[in-house]
């Protein structure tokens, strides 16, 4: 008899976790790590580092020996600064003692919100497409995720009457997130009116993942609790992942109605205790970055933006401009390829990555996702290797079994 092995494991697994597809941009770049010279638009990652006076915060913090739990909330100092950066920014006033909580990054913040707003089977509307942890996050919380279409030809926003159309006596929840991953989206007031008003005649609670804010090149950013009667009603998220380029620190934080965020603290002090100090005090910091600085990475984007969006409708593949993030979410219809299919043969035979489309939703087919958090040579380059991959086309080799490896990138929930 072999010895057992963990390998070997028969542990009974819950259901609601085997249930859950594993993320398609994980496994896409599960393959990507394995080959070389890839150029990868792949992840939405910044390319700059943390800055270094955010660095030396959290390096001072552990000089000096604060290597303790913070308060369940947060550092008190960042809840405070957070308020002051909300009202500063955008007049918004949010209490720092019971209406901020510093939270794991937006994804736990996310998790902590759908936990405390659902009941089992309760539904969240999810505009189509939307970033890949949405669903998944909503399942795990014992909610049941309902697409409502927001094509290109909306600009990628869901309408008031296909939010109306999806609403059913269960319908707890409405998930946005402006500026958009996958597509860059960023609605206009006139639209985000629309959308506010189907949220107050139905009832909805609103979690408004805002983690692209800084990122809104042709406006300025207009936060869903700004709109008239919307405060009461929005839970919005925000973190330091990209605007700080601190992906790594995992720290964020959700401002909120009062009893919509004690019930997330009461589950976070429960799970997480708090966000880790050190990123605590580095997130500190990084709010006292200069605004030019801010804004001087801003200005950079905007530039990689038009490099990547001419450049792919120069090539013929159809790409809308996107008002924020740093997302090219470009039309692949006109190859006759799928995104997936897409996808594979662009990273096989040009060493380019991307994301399909389908792995934000079925509205995402015959899109591909192109990050341009990467610099303008990189682009440029990229862009390079896309154009010999369309001249040489009809030209490809046999399905390769790298494209049998990713057959599994999910589509739809
Ligand atoms: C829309 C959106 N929300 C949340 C996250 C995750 O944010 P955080 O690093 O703060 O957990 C991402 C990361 O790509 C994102 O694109």
């Amino acid at each position: 008899m072999s010895p057992a092995s963990p390998a070997t494991s028969t542990m009974r697994l819950s259901r609601a976790v085997t249930a859950v597809p594993p993320s398609g941009i994980r496994q896409f770049f599960d393959v990507v790590s394995q080959m070389e010279d890839v150029i990868s638009l792949g992840v939405g990652e910044p390319d700059f580092g943390t800055a270094w006076r955010v660095r030396e915060a959290a390096i001072y913090g552990l000089e000096r020996g604060r290597t303790t739990y913070t308060a369940n909330s947060g550092l008190l100092d960042l809840r405070t600064a957070v308020a002051s950066s909300l009202f500063g920014r955008y007049d918004l006033e949010y209490d720092p003692e019971d209406e901020i909580l510093i939270t794991v990054g937006v994804s736990e913040g996310l998790d902590l919100a759908l936990r405390a707003l659902l009941d089992p089977g309760d539904e969240v509307l999810i505009p189509d497409p939307a970033y890949v942890a949405y669903p998944p996050c909503v399942s795990l919380a014992g909610g049941v995720p309902v697409w409502v279409p927001a094509p290109a030809r909306d600009g990628f926003i869901p309408q008031a009457d296909g939010l109306e159309r999806h609403i059913t006596p269960r319908t707890r929840a409405l998930l946005l997130n402006y500026p958009g991953n996958p597509t860059g989206a960023v609605p206009d007031r006139a639209a985000l009116n629309a959308i506010a008003d189907v949220v107050r005649r139905h009832d909805l609670a609103v979690i408004s993942d805002e983690i692209y804010d800084r990122l809104s090149y042709d406006a300025p950013h207009l936060p869903f609790s700004m709109l008239p009667g919307m405060l009461e009603r929005t839970l919005l998220l925000n973190g330091f992942s990209k605007t700080y380029g601190m992906t790594g620190w995992r720290v964020g934080y959700a401002a909120g109605p009062k009893p919509l965020i004690a019930a997330m603290t009461r589950i976070h002090q429960y799970t997480a205790l708090c966000a880790s100090r050190q990123a605590q005090e580095a997130a500190v910091e990084a709010l006292r970055v200069p605004e030019r600085e801010v804004q001087a990475t801003v200005d950079d984007y905007a530039l990689r933006r038009q490099a990547i969006v001419s450049g792919l409708n120069r090539l013929g593949l159809d790409c809308h401009l996107p008002a924020g993030a740093f997302y090219a979410f470009p039309s692949v219809v006109s190859t006759g390829l799928s995104a997936h299919d897409f996808a594979t043969r662009l990273l096989h035979e040009a060493r380019v990555a991307v994301v399909p489309g389908e792995a934000f939703g079925p509205g995402g087919a015959g899109h591909i996702r192109c990050a341009y958090a990467t610099s303008l040579n990189q682009i440029e380059e990229a862009l390079e290797r896309i154009d010999r991959f369309l001249d040489g086309f009809g030209r490809h080799a046999e399905a390769s079994s790298l494209s049998e490896n990713l057959q599994t990138v999910p589509t739809g929930f």
